[in-house]
Parts: C-alpha cells; structure tokens; sequence
C-alpha cells in the first residue's frame, strides 16, 4: 500500500493567536508565518479578517510574503466576511476561504436562534458566495463534536455539493472521546454521497487533553487534513499541537501517512513561536517541552547509555534537539556520572570514580541538578588525590543574637582531633578551631567566596591565600555550604605547611 499524504493546516496565527496575551503584530506574524512556511506547512490559516484591521493587514502582508503554502482566511457565514477576506487575500499565490456556521444544537438553538433547515441553507450560499472569489473553499461545521452524525452528514453533503473543497469537522469543545471522534468521520465517509470531492478536515481541541488523540483517530478513519498550532497553543486548553501529530505519524509508519513536515525545525519553529507570543512551553510537553528527551532516574540514564531506543522513542535530532540531555540528579547512577565527566574529557580510573560518585551524591543531594561546573570542581578536588590534613566534621552555630561557635574534627597522620572556638562569626570561628588544632601560626592574606552559576542552591567557591614563616599557601574548595567551602580551603592550604 502506498503512503497517502495528510496535509497541515497551520492555524497558529488564527487560533492560536485568540489566546489572551499572545497577540502578534504583523511583523511578528510575517515572522512565524515565514518559519511555517520552511517547517513546511501545506496551509497557513494568517486570520479572521473582518475581525480587525490589524487581522486585516496581517492577512494582506502574509499572502505577500509566502509563496509556498496556501494562504487561508476565516470567515462567518456572512456575505460581508467573505468579501473582506477575499479582498485581504488578493496577493496570495494560492487563497482559501474558511467560512462555516454552528451545527450543533446549542449553537442552532441558543447561538444562532434558527433551525437545522435554515442552517444547511446559511451554509451553502456561504460556499457558493465565496466560490465567486477564490477556487479553494473550506467549510466548517461549528461544534460538529456535538452535532448529531446524521444533521452533520446532512449539511457537509450539501457544502460538498455547493462546491467546498475541504470540509473541517471541528471538535469545537474538545468533547468528544477519540472512538467517537474517529466513529464521526467514518460515519461521514460512509454516509456522504460525495465525500470522495473534498477533504476531511479534523480541528481539535484540548478541552479534556483529548485534541491529540481524537485528531489521530480522525486521521486513521480517513481524515487527510489536521488543524493544528505551534505547540499546541490555542483559545482555551489549545488546540492539536502540530509537532505532536507530524511526530506520530513520522514515528508510526504502519499507519502509512506522511506529512511535509520538515520535522528538524520543530524545535526551532516552536521556541520561536513561544517566544514571540510570549508563551512558556511547559516543561513536560511532549516533543518540545525542556524535559522531553530529558533523562534523570539512574535506570532510565543506564538505559538510555547503553542504547537510546532502550527509553526513548524518537531521535531528539530528528526534532532539531542536538542530543538526548542526560540530568543529572541525586537518582543518577556511576553510569551517567562516568559519561558525563567522560565528555567533559575527564579519565578517571574505578577508584576515582568512586570516590568521585560519593562526593556526587552529596552535592546532589543538596543541590537539584549538578551541572558541568560543578563537575570541574568535583573532578578538580578529585585529580588532588588525598591531603595530610582532612576536614571530618565541622558544626557551627550562628545567627542573629547568638555567639558564633564552632567545632571542627580533623584528621591528621590517622589520627583524630577536635576543638571549638568563638569568633566573630562562624568562618571565623572554624578557622580558629582549625589554628588551635594543626597549632602553625598563620597569617590569612586572602579569602575570597564566589557564587558558580546560579541559584541559592548554588556551590560556592572559595579560595584561600595564607603566608606561615614568609612563604605563601594556596587552599581551594568548592561546596553548596560556604561554610564548609571556607574552612575545607583553609585545611586545604594548611595541609601544605603540614
Ligand atoms: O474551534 C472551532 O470550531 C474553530 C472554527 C472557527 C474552525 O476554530
Ligand atoms: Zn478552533
């Protein structure tokens, strides 16, 4: 069986554009309109143009500045709307008018106050008005998710009839379950005389989170055309996310369908679109969220090493994202650790990535994702291999109306020492614990903290300069504690005299 292709109606700048807070100007809308065109669109819904005289313009300037995809306006069933749209897509190479009317009963009854004959009546002298301007019209059934299978077949007989060449069935509400959805369109092919003279259009939305599934059931029961947004943006829940669609249909290849989707610039399209509308993607939405080929458990990270298809099952490239993002948190495994320092450029042998792992862990524990600087520093205190003197414990007790103490364990030569001492706060403290235990006497020259990234959970560094009988010592260290950073760099730069 030959593939069959499904066309991508792109209605981002229509629908997706109704959202509060995601108006675009025009220059913006010429933008997103220009990346669909490259993503690869097959039609690009620009506006309503009646609606505005920027919807107007918008429409104007995207038929201009498109050549590829069609150029489609919306339209109510009215006369008037017709005329504009038509007027705003007299530069497009390629024009389609999208004009319908309400089908269900609510929007019969309590919406448009008429009756189902008046309706069919409304709906093909809108096609038959808007044939006079351009060859390619789409009709809509307003609400065809709850309009009864038998009306609806009633009225998209009669559009076909009237000369629509695409008929979208819109879930208006996102109602409907996806087994009734895919049962309407069958119900439409099985029942409409001359279904075979237009396309079926789906036009989901996310009211239930269902827009995904029932455009695909839709799909599957002869649907060729699918409205969809740019991450799945859109009035209310949003509609049918493009990149979910395009993405299962590409990975789905029993379903033999395709779109001409450039599926590469996925990534880039929707960071474009989300910026531009000002619209964070969610962290977990599938294909595009920051998280969708992000891996933290330590099986999944084993896993996804040992073979990428073991946990996931689309290439991140194949979306434009450059590479599976191994995260790594407190349930990453030695696995994912030894990778991650290994493409750092880091060989470290068992030993060291033990010890390495154990000091992970720790830092992980305090932090919630160990990043490649902190990385460095771990490898860096690691490659020091072990000093003469090791900070054990460190306790310390500050704040506001209390005498900063501290008491500091160390080792030195296998044995144990402990002291306390007062000072004028807890780094001063701990270093003067630390003097009365090693007993050298020190004179601190430099102590300087720095923040590494971001964040309050952020490791600090901390260096450290003392000068004992005229020469000079250095002391590093880096922890989420600056406490523990300051006087571990202390011991640090004391171990050298020792
Ligand atoms: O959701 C809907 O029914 C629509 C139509 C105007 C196509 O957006
Ligand atoms: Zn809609």
């Amino acid at each position: 069986m030959q593939k069959e292709k499904v066309y991508v109606f792109d209605t981002t700048l229509r629908d997706g554009e109704q959202v509060p807070g995601c108006q675009l100007n025009t220059i913006e809308k010429i933008e997103v309109a220009k990346a669909l065109e490259l993503l690869g669109v097959d039609i690009i819904e620009a506006g309503f143009p009646i609606s505005s005289p920027g919807d107007f313009n918008s429409v104007v300037e995207i038929s201009k500045a498109v050549t590829e995809p069609v150029v489609c306006g919306l339209t109510r069933a009215v006369e008037k709307d017709i005329e504009v749209a038509a007027d705003a897509l007299k530069f497009a190479k390629r024009p389609r008018i999208h004009t319908g009317i309400g089908t269900s009963y609510y929007h019969i009854n309590y919406k448009l106050n008429s009756t189902q004959d008046k309706i069919v009546e409304r709906a093909v002298a809108a096609v038959a008005y808007a044939k006079k301007f351009v060859e390619d019209v789409e009709f809509y059934a307003e609400d065809a998710g709850r309009t009864e299978n038998k009306y609806l077949a009633r009225v998209i007989q009669a559009v076909i009839k009237a000369g629509a060449t695409v008929v979208n069935i819109p879930d208006t509400t996102g109602y409907t379950l996806p087994e009734e959805f895919g049962a309407k369109i069958k119900y439409l092919k099985d029942h409409v005389d001359n279904i075979d003279d237009a396309i079926i259009s789906t036009h989901c939305h996310n009211d239930l989170g269902m827009a995904t599934a029932n455009t695909m059931t839709g799909v599957i029961n002869g649907a060729r055309q699918v409205e969809v947004t740019m991450n799945g943006i859109g009035e209310r829940a949003g509609n049918t996310s493009l990149e979910e669609v395009v993405m299962i249909l590409k990975s789905r290849k029993h379903l033999k369908l395709y779109t001409d989707i450039n599926s590469k610039l996925i990534y880039k399209t929707s960071r474009l679109v989300s910026t531009l509308m000002r619209m964070p993607v969610q962290a977990n939405k599938a294909i595009v969220g920051r998280n969708a080929f992000a891996h933290s458990s330590g099986i999944h990270q084993d896993g996804v090493l040992k073979k990428r298809e073991n946990y996931e099952i689309i290439d991140p490239r194949s979306v434009g994202i450059n590479e599976s993002s191994i995260v790594l948190t407190a349930r990453s495994g030695r696995a994912a650790l030894k990778h991650r320092v290994e493409k750092l450029g880091y060989k470290l042998n068992k030993e060291k990535l033990d010890h390495l792992y154990n000091e992970f862990v720790t830092v992980a524990d305090k932090k919630k994702e160990v990043n490649d600087e902190d990385l460095k520093i771990l490898v860096g205190k690691e490659k020091r291999g072990p000093r003469s003197i090791e900070l054990t414990s460190l306790q310390v007790t500050c704040g506001k109306n209390s005498i900063p103490t501290a008491t500091v364990t160390l080792e030195m030569a296998g044995e144990t020492f402990s002291e306390s001492a007062i000072g004028n706060g807890p780094i001063d403290a701990s270093f003067s614990a630390v003097k009365s235990i090693v007993k050298k006497k020190v004179i601190l020259e430099e102590f300087l903290i720095q923040a590494i990234t971001r964040g309050s959970n952020d490791m600090g560094k901390v260096h450290v300069q003392i000068q004992h009988k005229g020469n000079t010592f250095y002391g590093f260290s880096a922890n989420t504690d600056i406490v523990t950073a300051s006087v571990e760099a202390f011991v640090d730069a004391m171990a050298q005299i020792v």
